[in-house]
């Protein structure tokens, strides 16, 4: 499983980009602490900094789009939540005693898949939306 970010997922957004790569840091270390063996804490701990971190992005994403008055906001605003309502359920998952460890690379790729589908579809376009923003201001 791939879980490395890559230049296709830039949305051209500096700061939202400098923060997606440290999410999917994040992600490689949790895939990592399963991969290992490393335990119940470790995975544990990933995940938690994991979800700090999503939350974190996510907040700043929002507000950006609040400056912004970005219309979709509301609806982008659902899907960030809907993900960490995801991660709580992986944790739930992780946590269950007896879940294999392919069972766990799987609930984590399936993070990881929604991660990427959303920044293709929501952040590039609200990255776009940013970028015309800034130059109507520019040029006016
Ligand atoms: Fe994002
Ligand atoms: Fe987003």
């Amino acid at each position: 499983m791939d879980l490395h970010w890559q230049s296709s997922l830039a949305t051209g957004n500096e700061l939202i980009d400098k923060q997606h790569q440290e999410l999917f840091r994040r992600m490689e270390k949790l895939l990592e602490s399963v991969n290992s063996g490393q335990g119940p804490k470790c995975v544990s701990n990933a995940i938690t900094f994991l979800e700090n971190y999503a939350f974190h992005h996510f907040r700043a994403e929002e507000e950006l789009q609040r400056k912004n008055n970005y219309p979709e906001y509301e609806s982008h605003k659902v899907q960030h939540r809907i993900f960490m309502e995801d991660v709580a359920r992986l944790r739930g998952d992780l946590d269950r005693q007896g879940a294999s460890a392919e069972l766990q690379l799987k609930a984590i790729a399936s993070v990881g898949n929604w991660i990427c589908n959303h920044i293709n579809k929501r952040d590039k376009s609200l990255a776009s939306y940013l970028q015309e923003r800034d130059e109507t201001v520019k040029h006016s």
